[in-house]
């Protein structure tokens, strides 16, 4: 039986001796360069590295290009833990810029796919495959068509019950709105065995539905562009975008019917089974999979935050965290897995990071304390998912899952509008507070916003209870801060502050926030009480919890997560503002 890393050898080698040029697989963050036009946050197909080219751009690999891309795809998350989706899988690809179509590129799918001695060696009995049925913009692909009727003939196969005309839905392939895009041959396998005799269009649907039959293999020919949606042209040159995924692959040359049964899964499912106190398939797949892609995309210098690709990597490590709780794993055990499934994966890719299990270590930890609690809160009936939220960190998408698996449904909408006006009381006050100061929330502006309150609480420490910020103004390159003081500040004092702000840098104390009545901050000792302004209720941004809480103060955000991902805090200049106002700059490096 073909390993995993057979098969992905075996597919490149194959498509080299055919005069394609191997690529590496680029990162799964993608970049903007080149005019790439549907820019995704990762890579979520083999082509995707490569549209400048689809588009016409020369490759420097010549025409005909291969490789096995690294993927990760995030919209089927909840159908992770079935028998084939994963949010990280690997995409075997080969590409005719131009040179060769429809032909050439059946007729290789079919060979790698039966060939004994070169592929995988599968049944014919056992395959289907679907071609594009046409729409109004582009006739049905009677070409792609009649090539797979003259396969199966040879074979003594009644092409009529193998090869089934699609919509244009499922085999019309394009990346995005903004995208190359064309005409597809999708191949399928049975994964039953028993399947052999051919199908009627209506049982080959149904086959699928069921799972019995799955698809392996995609083949666009990409021959048009299309903008909004809509085909605006033909490509300068005819193409072919082929993916064939290489756990699914995997999983029918190994004879499973399920992906996490294949060696790409199986030595990880064990090591999880071994420490799972409450065993349950759906969850420990769940943790396999989402453990595998965080490694990979802490490999690839994701890490961590509340946006974009950051957001992901958090909700995926979140979601993992969840159901080690739920199958009792210990936390610690993860990192095991992690430093496991890169072992299974170092040298395929590249030599990986032994230091990115830090970052996944750190997320962790961030979070252990905070899902606990508010595992207990939820347990207890909080069904707010505002509140578990902006208190607990628990991402939406977390709530609404948790209360889906009890059966139960979270207002989507309650959500959204409590978050909506929070962010526009935010906004509000963020304006009065900073008086425009704080502009944009680049990631540099949002640290020095944080330091702000450390050097705030920091000053009061070091001078008396009569400081109180005046002013704020913060750039992505320093902040600026004023402040009620009537002496300048001796050299001594400066150094005591940067201590401080520094040691609850070091301190590593994380930042929640809650939204109080104006009245329980007032009696909480909150700093930036201006009047009643703030109206009602406020947002209380809290540094550091229980004993270890160093500021306290109203403010409309936002903040980073962790004092610990600011650096070291240096003051620049120390000088009077006005008349018993003193003004501070200082910088992050
Ligand atoms: N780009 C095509 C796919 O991802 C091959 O299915």
């Amino acid at each position: 039986m073909l390993t995993s890393n057979e098969i992905r050898k075996r597919f490149l080698d194959f498509f080299e001796k055919r005069e394609h040029t191997v690529l590496p697989s680029a990162s799964l963050v993608t970049t903007d360069e080149k005019g790439q036009t549907n820019a995704t946050l990762f890579n979520t197909a083999g082509m995707q590295p490569l549209i400048p080219y689809l588009l016409g751009e020369e490759h420097p690999g010549g025409g005909k290009l291969a490789s096995s891309q690294k993927c990760v795809r995030t919209n089927d998350i909840e159908e992770v833990g079935d028998n084939t989706h994963l949010t990280f899988f690997e995409m075997l690809g080969n590409w005719s810029l131009g040179t060769y179509f429809k032909e050439d590129a059946i007729k290789w799918s079919f060979e790698f796919l039966t060939s004994k001695d070169e592929g995988l060696g599968l049944d014919i009995n056992r395959l289907y495959v679907t071609v594009f049925a046409g729409n109004e913009n582009v006739a049905r692909d009677e070409e792609a068509a009649g090539i797979w009727r003259a396969i199966f003939n040879e074979h003594g196969l009644d092409p009529e019950k193998r090869i089934f005309y699609l919509s244009s839905k499922s085999n019309w392939w394009t990346a995005g709105p903004d995208s190359p895009a064309g005409p597809s041959t999708e191949m399928f396998y049975d994964v039953t065995g028993t399947l052999v005799d051919g199908l009627t269009h209506e049982e080959f649907l149904k086959a699928d539905d069921e799972q019995k039959v799955v698809e392996i293999w995609n083949d666009v020919f990409m021959a048009f562009e299309q903008k909004a949606g809509k085909v605006v042209g033909p490509l300068p040159k005819q193409n072919v975008d082929t993916g064939a995924g290489l756990e699914r692959v995997t999983m029918v040359v190994q004879g499973k019917t399920n992906v996490f049964e294949t060696d790409l899964f199986s030595d990880i499912l064990e090591s999880i089974k071994k420490d799972a106190l409450m065993y349950q398939g759906i969850s420990a797949r769940i943790i396999a999979d989402h453990i595998k892609a965080s490694m990979f995309l802490i490999s690839d210098g994701v890490v961590p935050s509340n946006k974009d690709r950051g957001y992901i990597l958090r909700r995926i490590i979140r979601r993992a965290m969840v159901n080690a709780q739920k199958i009792e794993i210990p936390f610690e055990k993860l990192a095991d897995i992690f430093v496991l499934i890169q072992k299974q994966y170092d040298s395929v890719y590249g030599t990986m990071q032994a230091q990115s299990v830090v970052v996944f270590q750190d997320e962790i930890a961030k979070f252990e304390k905070t899902l606990i609690s508010g595992l207990k809160e939820f347990e207890k009936g909080e069904r707010d998912a505002f509140i578990l939220f902006t208190t607990y960190g628990f991402p939406f998408e977390m709530v609404k899952e948790l209360a889906f698996s009890r059966g139960e449904s979270i207002d989507e909408n309650d959500f959204h509008s409590k978050m909506k006006e929070h962010q526009d009381k935010s906004r509000l006050g963020a304006e009065q507070k900073f008086k425009g100061g704080l502009a944009g929330h680049s990631d540099m502006e949002v640290k020095y916003h944080t330091a702000t309150h450390l050097l705030h609480q920091a000053l009061r420490d070091v001078l008396g209870n009569h400081v109180f910020q005046k002013g704020s103004n913060i750039t992505p390159e320093r902040l600026r801060f004023d402040f009620s003081h009537n002496e300048k500040m001796t050299p001594e004092e400066i150094k005591r502050v940067e201590q401080i702000v520094n040691e609850k840098i070091k301190d590593s104390l994380p930042i929640s926030f809650q939204e109080v009545p104006l009245e329980d901050a007032r009696n909480k000792g909150a700093l930036g009480l201006f009047g009643d302004k703030y109206g009602e209720t406020v947002t209380l941004y809290q540094i550091g919890n229980g004993d270890e809480m160093y500021s306290l103060e109203i403010c409309g955000g936002p903040h980073v997560e962790n004092t610990n991902t600011l650096g070291t805090f240096k003051i620049q200049k120390e000088e009077a503002s006005s008349a018993g106002i003193r003004r501070i700059k200082a910088v992050l490096e």
